[in-house]
């Protein structure tokens, strides 16, 4: 991407999160010379492998593994204080050097004790309904600072508006844990403890992480702007309400670190050579039984956040179809080819019908995706390892042809195979050709 002379990348989810943005950012950020994360919070969980070693970041952007590349929070991203300084003094512990490399927007706002403790409040009340949420606080974070009612990274520096807004958050929170008749209630004064202790450290990493971009990106710079969780999970495109609190479409990503759209390059869009979906809501392609467990098995499909097994499915092209348009995907990036390699047959849904009729587009209420029948049509399997493909003609045909037919049905070249969480486990495409070379 960056080889095409482009100087700003976004990464972003094609479809329901765990796509493997982790690998790819990582490999891309060798190139980078900033990488900063855009929106969400410790609800993402970020999996890099180095040698023996894995990594899996929650906060920190995935470039953190190059001692060069400046790793940045945006001020669309939410902050979970305390688990953040236990991320970066883990990374530390493990031999990191991360003086003067990470930078935190003064305008992020901080999850706080409280929406925790919300979030798992709001989840049991809703029963059968529950969203099935990571539990970090991710949604009363995000309504606190739409309510604006929210405490920002740069309020840190002002004893007295952190004693106001925490009051009123504090205030807040309990009366609406009342009226779910939860049976706990936040203080005030452990909140403010609490954050006296973590402030100056989170104060000395606060920065305009969007002048910083610009001034990168007029110099020599080559940015990429992480994405987390994926189109379908996102506020306004994703399958309300089973979604998460932010944007985490590539319209997100210049409002969450403060610079203008006109300034991405490239919008390069990861999706799993299948599907997968943690958490709750609609999933039409989604495998049971047997095949299901097998899926899971060999993909390793478990919650990096909270190690809750994930739902596997086919390959849905209508889902990243969509995805490609709201997120004016320019290429996209396909992981995990080799968990499909020992399937003798590989089903890949194109098209959706609702009712018995061809359903055009994407349908935009949660209740019809969970009614649509999709369309799919069965490919040969190529029942040989593709863990040591290196260049696409590596790969054995039946792989290309699944390849090529993801490119059609999604309308979208493909850039980058993955076959493999090594680094060098990754398949490069001329930017011409993609996949049909
Ligand atoms: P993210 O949230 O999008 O970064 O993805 P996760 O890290 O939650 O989940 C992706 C998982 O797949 C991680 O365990 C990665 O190490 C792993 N992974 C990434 N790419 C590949 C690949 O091409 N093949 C295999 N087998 N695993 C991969
Ligand atoms: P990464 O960045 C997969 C899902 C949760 C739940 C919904 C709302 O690793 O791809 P939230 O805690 O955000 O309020 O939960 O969103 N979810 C993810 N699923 N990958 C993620 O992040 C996710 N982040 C949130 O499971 O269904
Ligand atoms: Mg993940």
């Amino acid at each position: 991407m960056f080889g095409d002379g482009a100087r700003c990348v976004a990464v972003v989810g094609a479809q329901w999160g765990d796509e493997g943005k982790g690998k790819i950012i990582d490999v891309l950020a060798e190139q980078a010379t900033i990488v900063a994360r855009y929106q969400g919070g410790a609800n993402a969980g970020h999996t890099v492998h180095v040698g023996e070693e894995e990594f899996i970041l929650h906060l920190i952007p995935s470039g953190v593994l190059y001692p060069d590349v400046r790793c940045l929070l945006g001020n669309g991203v939410v902050l979970d204080p305390w688990t953040f300084l236990e991320e970066r003094d883990a990374l530390i512990e493990r031999g990191l050097d991360l003086e003067g490399r990470v930078g935190i927007s003064s305008r992020a706002h901080l999850v706080l004790p409280y929406h925790k403790q919300l979030d798992a409040a709001q989840e049991s009340t809703r029963g059968g309904k529950a969203i099935g949420t990571t539990g970090r606080g991710i949604g009363p974070a995000y309504r606190d600072k739409a309510a604006r009612i929210g405490l920002r990274v740069g309020d840190l520096a002002d004893l007295t508006r952190c004693v106001d807004v925490v009051r009123q958050g504090t205030a807040a929170a309990n009366s609406i844990l009342a009226s779910l008749e939860a049976d706990v209630r936040v203080r005030p004064e452990e909140v403010l403890e609490s954050l006296r202790e973590v402030a100056p450290e989170i104060l000395r990493l606060k920065t305009d992480v969007g002048a910083e971009i610009r001034s990168d990106i007029s110099g020599a710079g080559r940015v990429l702007l992480e994405g987390a969780q994926g189109a379908l999970l996102d506020i306004d495109h994703g399958t309300y309400p089973y979604v998460t609190s932010s944007s985490t479409t590539a319209g997100g990503a210049a409002s969450g670190v403060g610079i203008g759209p006109t300034m991405i390059d490239e919008v390069l869009g990861v999706v799993k050579a299948y599907t997968t979906r943690v958490g709750n809501g609609p999933l039409p392609t989604e495998l049971q039984g047997d095949e299901a467990d097998r899926l899971r098995d060999l993909g390793g499909e478990f919650g990096a956040t909270t190690g809750r097994p994930r739902r596997p499915g086919w390959f849905d092209g209508t889902v990243v179809r969509y995805a490609a348009g709201v997120n004016g995907l320019t290429a996209l990036a396909v992981t995990k080819l080799d968990v499909l390699d020992s399937f003798d047959r590989i089903r890949l849904a194109f098209d959706y019908e609702l009712a018995g009729r061809h359903f055009d587009g994407f349908p935009d209420a949660a209740r019809d995706l969970a009614r649509v029948t999709p369309i799919y049509e069965t490919l040969p399997g190529w029942l040989t390892s593709t863990a040591e493909a290196r260049r696409f003609p590596d790969l054995p045909d039946h792989a290309r042809r699944y390849l090529r037919r993801i490119e059609e049905v999604a309308q979208t070249p493909i850039r980058y195979v993955s076959v493999g969480s090594a680094r060098d486990q990754t398949i490069f495409l001329d930017a011409r050709n993609a996949a049909t070379v």
